[in-house]
This record gives C-alpha cells, structure tokens and sequence, in this order.
C-alpha cells in the first residue's frame, strides 16, 4: 500500500486525514506487538526542544534508538545560538542541513510552520506554544482505540485548560474525523479558542459546555483532564483558575464501569493521586503508548515503503 506519509512534515493535526491517521494508529500497534525494527538505521534526527519537555522529547529520542537511527539535539535553549539572539528560521536552516528530520518544540504559535517552510527535511512539531501538539494527539487517538474499542461516536469530555492547552486543540479537531459527542468543562476564561469551536461546527461535531464535572462524569466513555498552563497565563489571572476542576475517586462514584481517565500529563493537581489505583485511570498506559505512536510516525516518515 502507498505510504502517504512519506517525507511529509506533521505541523498541524489537521494536515492529516482520517486514512493518515488511521495508518499510524496500524502501524502503532504493529509496533507494540512485534517490537521496533530498523526503520532508521542510516537516520539522523535532531531533537531541538525550546521549551521543556520530559514524555515527548524522551519518548521521541526513545523511538528514534530503538530503530537503530541516531540523535543530535538540544533540550535546552539557553545553550543554543537562540542565546545570542539568532532567528529561528536560520537556526532550522543549518539544523536541516546536518540531520534527516527535525522534532521541533518551541514556546511560539507557528514556529512549526515557519521551520516547515524553511528546511528541506521533514518537520515534527513537538508542541508550539499554545497551538498544536500533533503526536500527543496521535497517541490519544491510539489510547482511546485501545481502551475503548473503537474511535467513532464516542461520548468525550475535555476538562481544564482549553484555552491555552495545545494537547485539547489538536484532540478536538482529530476528533471531527469520528463523530464524538463532547462535553467540555472549563473555567469561563479558559473556554475553547472560537476558531476550534467554528471548526468543530462546521464539521458537523456536537458539542457543550457543562459547568460541573460531576454531571459529565456519568455521561461519558472518556474523561480527558488538563493542568491550566500556568507559564501561559499571567499570575493573576491563574489565581483565578486555578484548581477549579479536581477529579478524586468519589467523584468518579456514578462513572460507568468502561470510562477510563486520561490526561497528556503533567499533573498538577487535577488528578488525586488515590484515583491512580482505580480501574478507571489510563494516564500512565496513555504515557507509554507515546513511545510506539512515535516510533510508527517516525516508521512512515522516513520510509517510502515499510515491506
Ligand atoms: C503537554 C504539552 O506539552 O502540551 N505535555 C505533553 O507533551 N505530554 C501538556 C502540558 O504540558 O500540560
């Protein structure tokens, strides 16, 4: 079958189509079941973090090793020529130069597109700014088929920082592909940008807001919490927000019995540690499946053909 990935940079969610999604998610839990193969012996790939990160860049650099490429990168900027005030565009320039792809994560809207633009190898945006954060949506996607069964018609609340959380932008829009009812639950001032709400209407998708977590809870197959982005908000503003939604184990007492809690992690305070022991918790395998959606993403990028 054509390998429709091939060479392409993955900037935004809405890039892919149903069918790219669905050959990742396949060739995902090829992965998991059979374990990685050399898909990138040969391979360099740079990993360029411009703002923190601990599952996405280690579960990229994880994935890159164990399919026999290697890495060169930085996790931290501040040692970069960013330091002596050099554009992003020129730093991506040279960067794509030495290596074969680039796993891009930088603080700015846009950057992922902008380095896209500029560098002849494929671009992976790890998260830009309070954007898009493509792969993280990739393994919720394969997290949800997982433990839920299927994609299609499934009752989902998005819960915290809809605002500013990039993992629930590119979530949202993935999910038009699948006709899901959503439920989302925010603080007033953290509500879905209009741009995803005017998507999600156009696509046909329904969607409300609910004021109380514990109405949506019995309602829905998947609780998908967020922290509020705290380094996005001005402090004040954050006073305001913060620790408004909070999921303990009584408030999962009315859940039925298949809902399953996920969250792109890391906690805050949203999740109380004594829910972790419950049937109902999928955060930590949701964690884990970033290492095989990536090694998949990366599998298909960077290989005409897999047979
Ligand atoms: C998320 C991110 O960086 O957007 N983390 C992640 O990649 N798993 C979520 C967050 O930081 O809140």
């Amino acid at each position: 079958m054509e390998n429709r990935l091939f060479g392409r940079d993955i900037v935004s969610i809405s890039d892919l189509s149903r069918d790219d999604i669905e050959s990742i998610i396949k060739q995902a839990a090829t992965l998991k079941e059979l374990g990685a193969g050399p898909y990138l012996s040969g391979k360099l790939i740079a990993s360029c973090f411009f703002e923190a990160s601990t599952r996405t860049r280690l579960s990229f650099e994880a994935a890159v090793q164990t399919l026999g490429g290697r890495l060169i990168g930085f996790s931290d900027s501040e040692t970069t020529s960013a330091k002596k005030g050099e554009k992003l565009s020129d730093s991506i320039r040279m960067i794509a130069a030495y290596a074969d792809a680039i796993l891009l994560r930088h603080p700015h809207e846009g950057a992922a597109r902008m380095a896209a633009e500029v560098a002849e190898t494929p671009v992976i945006n790890c998260g830009d700014g309070a954007n898009q954060h493509p792969t993280q949506t990739l393994l919720d996607l394969f997290s949800i088929a997982e433990c839920q069964g299927r994609l299609d018609g499934l009752n989902i609340a998005l819960v915290g920082d809809l605002k500013y959380g990039r993992t629930v932008h590119s979530l949202a829009l993935a999910l038009a592909h699948f006709k899901p009812h959503l439920h989302f639950v925010a603080p007033d001032a953290l509500r879905m940008p209009s741009y995803i709400e005017n998507a999600l209407a156009d696509g046909g998708v329904s969607f409300e807001y609910q004021d109380s977590l514990e109405d949506v809870v019995p309602k829905v197959d998947v609780l998908y919490l967020t922290r509020v982005q705290k380094e996005r908000l001005d402090p004040t503003e954050y006073m305001h927000v913060a620790s408004k939604y909070v999921l303990t184990v009584d408030g999962l007492c009315n859940a039925q019995p298949h809902l399953r809690v996920m969250h792109p992690l890391p906690r805050v305070d949203e999740i109380h540690p004594a829910v972790d022991t419950t049937e109902h918790a999928y955060y930590f395998e949701q964690a884990k499946n970033g290492l095989y959606v990536r090694q998949a993403l990366l599998s298909l990028v960077m290989n005409e053909s897999l047979e």
